[in-house]
């Protein structure tokens, strides 16, 4: 079998590596690049800049995609439709547009697959098409981001601040120069959208979802979950109500025991409920060349077993059709921090904002402090309207004793 690769960077060195080692009988013909300059790990003669070298060649019959950012699009739906199969590691991509390249790839008898894009090596995607998908699915929560899960357990068992252990992750390779579409909660928010796609038939993108992500997180935030028996985790979740589909990202507060409050450092996790089919827990290294390089590899060799008899059966019809659930239905318990300057009546101002928004205070919790220093305040509230937060923080943060932009967590899940 010959095939092509767009994109040779960390993956692709990965994956290059693995198939001229272990498969003899795939031929890496070409490798599309931005520049032929780089020192590479492949033949300078397979590498080109002229993508009709690739689609030109009757000979390669499946491309492999390892590039960055939005420009795969492009190049799949070319690759497409020049009789290709096409498999991709880019999550952008497939959550941009998915579907038409299925739809694509079905007219012209070819296959599309896309594993490696949730989860790096953990096999979700195939799973939930074959598994998941024909059973009533309430719930599904994900740790889908290895950098962020990685600062979050160093900070809560490391003893670290942010800023450090975004720094010892960037040392060990796990979090890019540019972590902000991690931190965000962006990347997370691509693959929890691709997750939703394969199970319901509810279209939203990964920018109309609500995104929540960890760049204000800090150690006294992690250290009262530890004290109230919870862990803060950043997880993308869909849960499936009567009334509609929530989906978004956020840190929640997990409790201790909750399976995926054990998931740790870099790893990430995939947990799922439903009826019949009870609780699944997938767990394993969402990141990194040699798994994502697995994940690449399975959907290669699927490709050249099936030929053209197998398809990919993501978006097929029959996938549960939904509408989102309406905001004003959903409720939640929460922790809020405010950082404030220490002057008389701060909390009993704080309290009755949260009154007048009908928000009910389970816990407070104030730092030892000197008058006029700032102090952390800490509530927790019972289950409550979320869809009244945001304008009860807007009302919070008009008072001039608050000193940065509060944070508020959910608890629970
Ligand atoms: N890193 C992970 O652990 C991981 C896990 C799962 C999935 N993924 C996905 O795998 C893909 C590759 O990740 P990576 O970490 O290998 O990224 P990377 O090291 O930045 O490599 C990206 C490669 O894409 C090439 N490229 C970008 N735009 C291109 C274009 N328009 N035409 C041709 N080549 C283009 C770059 O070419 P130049 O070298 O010439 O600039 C580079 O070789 C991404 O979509 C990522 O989301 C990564």
């Amino acid at each position: 079998m010959k095939i092509a690769m767009l994109g040779f960077g960390n993956i692709g060195a990965g994956f290059y590596n693995e198939i001229k080692s272990g498969y003899k009988d795939i031929e890496i013909v070409k490798a599309l690049v931005r520049d032929i300059k780089k020192t590479r790990a492949i033949e300078a003669d397979k590498l080109t800049l002229d993508y009709n070298d690739i689609l030109n060649n009757p000979e390669i019959t499946a491309v492999v995609d390892v590039t960055a950012g939005e420009a795969s699009v492009k190049l799949i739906i070319d690759a497409l439709n020049a009789s290709k199969s096409v498999i991709t590691a880019n999550k952008m991509a497939v959550a941009l547009a998915g579907a038409e390249f299925i739809d694509i790839a079905r007219e012209k008898g070819v296959n599309f697959y896309f594993e490696a894009a949730v989860g790096g090596g953990i096999p979700v995607i195939n799973l939930f098409n074959e598994n998941v998908r024909p059973h009533r699915i309430d719930k599904v929560i994900g740790i889908l981001n290895g950098t962020t899960n990685y600062i979050l357990t160093k900070m809560s068992d490391g003893g670290l601040e942010f800023d450090q252990a975004l720094k010892l992750a960037q040392d060990k390779g796990f979090a890019e120069p540019d972590p902000s579409f991690d931190l965000t909660g962006r990347d997370s928010a691509y693959k929890i959208t691709i997750l939703k796609d394969l199970l319901f038939d509810y279209k939203c993108g990964a920018e109309d979802i609500f995104c929540q992500g960890i760049d204000r997180i800090s150690k006294t935030d992690l250290d009262y979950a530890a004290s109230i028996n919870y862990r803060i985790k950043l997880v993308g979740y869909i849960q499936n109500f009567s009334s509609g589909i929530d989906i978004g990202v956020r840190p929640v507060f997990l409790p201790a025991a909750h399976p995926l409050a054990q998931v740790n450092n870099e790893y990430n996790a995939v947990y799922i409920e439903g009826a019949p089919i009870g609780e699944i827990m997938l767990y394993g290294r969402g990141a990194g060349a040699g798994p994502t390089a697995a994940s690449l590899i399975g959907d290669l060799l699927r490709i050249k077993r099936d030929g053209s008899r197998g398809f990919n059966v993501a978006y097929a019809r029959g996938v549960v059709k939904k509408s989102s659930m309406p905001p004003e239905m959903k409720t939640q318990s929460n922790y809020f921090r405010f950082n404030v300057l220490d002057v008389p009546g701060v909390i009993s101002k704080i309290t009755t904002i949260f009154e007048k928004y009908n928000i009910s205070i389970s816990s407070m919790k104030q730092d030892i402090s000197n008058a006029n220093e700032p102090a952390a305040v800490i509530f927790t509230t019972h289950e409550s309207k979320s869809s009244k937060i945001p304008s009860m923080i807007e009302e919070i943060k008009r008072n001039k004793f608050i000193i940065n932009e509060p944070v508020w967590y959910k608890i629970g899940i």
